[in-house]
């Protein structure tokens, strides 16, 4: 009997996961709690664009047309892409919009009987004839009114960056309910009408919370529509290596990150002795190419004249997925006063505004916008009914997620998560995931032992430590993603070299482009 896959979310990832296993002979159900897909392209704010360059984010088999000219396009861009993405291989017949999914339980073998399996599922495949899960998915358009699907696979493409705002926790009376003036998400503020943001805060003193790309964009619009009458306050509490362009002293940065040479620089999960002698014998020149980033990005944004040079390392920065371009502009508006940096390890509000901690003074403002990111984590932990599932799928607090290639969890069966883990250009991440999802549901290839996969996570977590510091909860495959889809194509049968000759092998960046065809 055909088995039933089903896809939750048709952003970038559900796309993708849908397109794959329609190649592969199934008809896929996809399960969009908004009304059209795209997922966090739909409501960006205004300023918002591609931060990685558009050949790099772009589907291996469908460029970008030759009408988008930019090498970063807007958000109309972005999701007119996916649109004829979506109709090109005929994915919207099977998404079911406007339908979220409540909950999915896993029926077919007990809590005890899952724990004592070595093999993934118990039978080491992707379906079983005993195991289904149970799908909860109500009508966002009535909400009175859900419905329940049975399937053999879930594919989960909920995303990390949407839904579940990341909101800082407060003391008693001194939250955002001690404040008179209003306090909003950047995820409010991008869900606004571009032209209704604009006005929502003119004529306001703002203060942004936070410092990476959503708090930099907003700061940004803030002092366009007030200028220095009313300067917008950027309340930050670790300085970013942020960047201007990807020509460092006008070598592309691919060159010095997205090569084979440069991975050879840094150790590696599952690497042999060779490998890991390389690492070693090649740091230096690991701190030379960090260094030499960073020598362009303080001249280029001149840092150490704002007081904003970063104290950890730009391969510390990469390696946590962080990367975020700096809006072009943003510190000529810091120099003419428009927007204010203040550093701030801890705050809390009171009735006029804001109070650092060690501060005496009150920071006035009108409007508090809390770009404090997204809780990912806690949207992946609920989508599941079982408490052991809850439990396991994110690991222990003190470890990344635990997904075996970045997408099976060794111990939830028939499921697989796409998207959770990021990269530096996470659609052809996630492509190159579900064609590796796709294979395995093909039967091309099995996973091993729970232990192993266990083991193999645990590696990259290890990695993770090593490389990005505080950062390495962020779940994600650094610097390193020709080692990472060396070993997908390694599992598809697929030879993980892609270039023509020993130097291009060496020296020339990977892409979408060098994984078209098998
Ligand atoms: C504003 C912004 C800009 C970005 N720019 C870049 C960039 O330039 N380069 C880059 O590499 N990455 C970028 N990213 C990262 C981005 O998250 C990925 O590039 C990618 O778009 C994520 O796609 P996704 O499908 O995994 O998740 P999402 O786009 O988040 O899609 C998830 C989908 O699942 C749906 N969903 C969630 N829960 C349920 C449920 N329970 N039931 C039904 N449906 C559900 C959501 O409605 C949504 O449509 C950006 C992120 C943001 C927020
Ligand atoms: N393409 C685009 O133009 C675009 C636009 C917007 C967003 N995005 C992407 O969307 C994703 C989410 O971006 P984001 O900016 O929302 O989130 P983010 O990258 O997670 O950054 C969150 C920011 O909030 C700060 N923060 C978190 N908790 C805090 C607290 N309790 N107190 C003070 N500050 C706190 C963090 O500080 P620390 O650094 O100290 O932790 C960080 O500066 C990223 O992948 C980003 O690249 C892309």
């Amino acid at each position: 009997m055909e088995k039933q896959v089903a896809i939750i979310g048709a952003g970038v990832s559900g796309l993708l996961a849908c397109k794959y296993t329609v190649s592969k002979g199934f008809n896929p159900i996809v399960f969009e709690a908004r009304n059209s897909i795209g997922g966090v392209w739909i409501n960006t704010v205004e300023t918002t664009k591609l931060q990685t360059p558009k050949p790099a984010y772009q589907f291996s088999d469908f460029p970008w047309p030759d009408s988008v000219t930019e090498l970063f396009p807007n958000q109309y861009q972005v999701l007119d892409y996916l649109q004829s993405y979506a109709h090109h291989f005929d994915l919207l017949k099977h998404i079911k919009f406007s339908t979220k999914v409540l909950g999915i339980k896993y029926q077919g073998a007990s809590d005890e009987e899952m724990q004592s399996w070595s093999l993934w599922g118990g039978n080491g495949e992707p379906f079983s004839s005993r195991g289904k899960w149970i799908v909860e998915a109500q009508d966002t358009q009535n909400q009175h009114s859900t419905e329940v699907y049975q399937v053999d696979f879930v594919i989960l493409c909920i995303g990390r960056f949407s839904d579940v705002p990341n909101i800082p926790e407060f003391p008693p009376d001194k939250g955002p309910e001690a404040f008179h003036g209003d306090v909003i998400h950047s995820m409010d503020y991008a869900n606004m009408d571009y032209e209704i943001a604009r006005d929502f805060v003119r004529g306001k003193r703002v203060t942004v919370v936070g410092f990476q790309k959503f708090a930099m964009d907003i700061a940004m619009e803030c002092s366009i529509a007030n200028g220095v009458e009313h300067p917008c306050r950027v309340l930050y509490r670790t300085e970013h290596w942020h960047v201007p362009d990807y020509n460092p002293w006008g070598v592309p940065l691919p060159y010095l990150y997205l090569n084979r040479f440069s991975e050879l620089m840094v150790h590696k999960p599952g690497e042999g002795l060779l490998l890991s002698l390389l690492a070693t014998i090649l740091a230096p020149l690991r701190l030379a190419f960090s260094k030499f980033v960073e020598s362009d990005i303080k001249k280029k944004l001149r840092l150490a004249k704002f007081g904003m040079v970063p104290k950890h390392s730009f391969l510390q920065e990469l390696n946590s997925c962080l990367i975020a371009t700096v809006p072009q502009g943003f510190y000529d508006k810091v120099e003419e006063g428009s927007i204010i940096l203040k550093k701030a390890p801890s705050f809390s509000f009171c009735k006029e505004g804001i109070k650092v901690q060690g501060e005496d003074t009150t920071l006035e403002t009108d409007l508090v916008i809390l770009a404090t990111g997204f809780k990912g984590e806690k949207k992946l932990k609920d989508i599941f009914e079982s408490k052991m599932f809850q439990d396991c799928i994110l690991g222990s607090p003190d470890s990344a997620v635990p997904l075996c290639r970045e997408c099976i969890h060794p111990r939830i069966p028939q499921l697989a998560v796409i998207g959770f883990s990021e990269s530096v250009a996470n659609l052809y991440t996630s492509e190159m995931r579900c064609r590796w999802i796709a294979e395995l549901l093909d039967s091309t290839f099995k996973l091993p032992s729970i232990k192993t996969m266990e083991k193999d996570a645990e590696k990259w977590d290890q990695y993770l430590k090593q490389y990005s510091g505080r950062y390495y909860r962020r779940s994600c495959i650094g610097a390193l993603h020709i080692w990472y889809n060396d070993q997908l194509c390694k599992d598809m049968g697929w030879n993980p070299k892609r270039k023509q000759g020993f130097f291009a092998e060496l020296f020339e960046p990977y892409g979408p482009a060098d994984y078209v065809s098998p």
